[in-house]
């Protein structure tokens, strides 16, 4: 197995890193500790991983490492989690904090480059944009079409925004810039932001039907697994576009198939999938009114730069015995 071990002194606490990320927090984690880092592309195996949190006190993971009960057990000498995301839904929080261990992961710094790239995928699922550069690059633009590669407009349309968190109501702001009319859903209405942004609380189904635009902001939770399904969708207009950048299995993969094909929606933008990665020959590939990206709303040199020191803010610490800056498990602390 291709690992770098930094070995400093002996007194140091051991972390181990599941993959490479940005120098400004490696930097910060070497200076204090004997770090053990995954350096292959693809994430490394839960053996690895199972063997490597035994001998360690501090464990780096990323969303692509199942961090179950059992890895969690195994860890006998681990004192923190530090995810490298702001989604934990990979990592049982539930069994780090009966262990005590608490987990931390990077809130805020991600919202506004994955707010950016909702609103990207929105624009460019609604112009067809990936549609034209195919068309171009392939030699099929042979004039300006009176007809061709007609799409929806944006400015005036309404966007309905499941979850109204921190990225959702960035991707609000976003919106009042296009004119839009903003609905929201989530648990409980939010009445300063309501004010503050102009938006409308509405229940999911109301949401749903009068949308021109759903984009889903929500974490993934028991009760949000397949909360797009295709019941959902077949509530939506027939002209509607479905943009995802919380986590795939929030939309029912085959039901969204189903919808693209038969036109219950008229488009889809996803940068999260179910499965994640999408094999190159899934269905969903094929549909010119879908579009996917590989999970990169928070790919920013500066997002993830702020993204690698706060997980290693929170990875130190940890270790040190003190407070996370950003605990995803509060409750540990009771
Ligand atoms: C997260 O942080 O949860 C994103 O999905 C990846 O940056």
């Amino acid at each position: 197995m291709k690992e770098k071990e930094t070995s400093q002194s002996d007194n140091q606490p051991t972390v181990y890193v599941t993959r490479r990320i940005p120098e400004a927090g490696l930097k910060m984690i070497r200076s204090v500790c004997q770090v053990r880092i995954w350096e292959r592309e693809l994430p490394p195996p839960r053996r690895t991983i199972l063997q490597e949190v035994k001998g360690c006190e501090g464990l780096l993971s990323l969303l692509t490492d199942p961090i179950d009960a059992d890895l969690i057990a195994a860890g006998k000498r681990l004192r923190v989690i530090s995810q490298y995301a702001v989604g934990v839904d990979n990592i049982d929080l539930e069994a780090a904090t009966a262990r005590g261990i608490p987990v931390g992961h990077t809130p805020g710094v991600l919202t506004e480059a994955t707010a950016d790239m909702a609103f990207a995928l929105l624009m460019s699922a609604a112009r067809r944009i990936p549609e034209g550069i195919e068309k171009v690059r392939a030699g099929r633009w042979r004039t300006w079409d009176p007809m061709g590669l007609l799409g929806a407009d944006v400015w005036g349309a309404t966007l309905g925004i499941v979850g109204l968190g921190r990225i959702g109501t960035a991707v609000a702001r976003r919106a009042r810039g296009f004119g839009m009319r903003v609905l929201y859903h989530d648990r409980v209405p939010m009445p300063d932001s309501e004010e503050e942004w102009g938006l409308e609380y509405t229940e999911l189904d109301h949401l749903l039907a009068q949308a021109d635009f759903v984009t889903l902001h929500c974490p993934l939770l028991p009760e949000t697994q397949h909360l797009i399904n295709e019941q959902a969708l077949r509530q939506m207009k027939t002209t509607a576009i479905l943009i995802n950048t919380s986590r795939g299995p929030v939309v029912d993969t085959d039901g969204l198939v189903r919808a693209l094909q038969e036109g219950w929606i008229r488009a889809a933008a996803l940068d999260v999938t179910d499965p994640e990665p999408l094999p190159a020959d899934h269905p969903l590939l094929e549909l010119s009114n879908c579009i996917v990206v590989p999970h990169i709303a928070s790919a920013t040199v500066t997002a993830r730069e702020r993204m690698a020191t706060m997980a290693a803010e929170n990875l130190l610490a940890g270790l040190q015995g003190e407070r996370l800056p950003y605990c995803a498990n509060p409750d540990v602390y009771k």
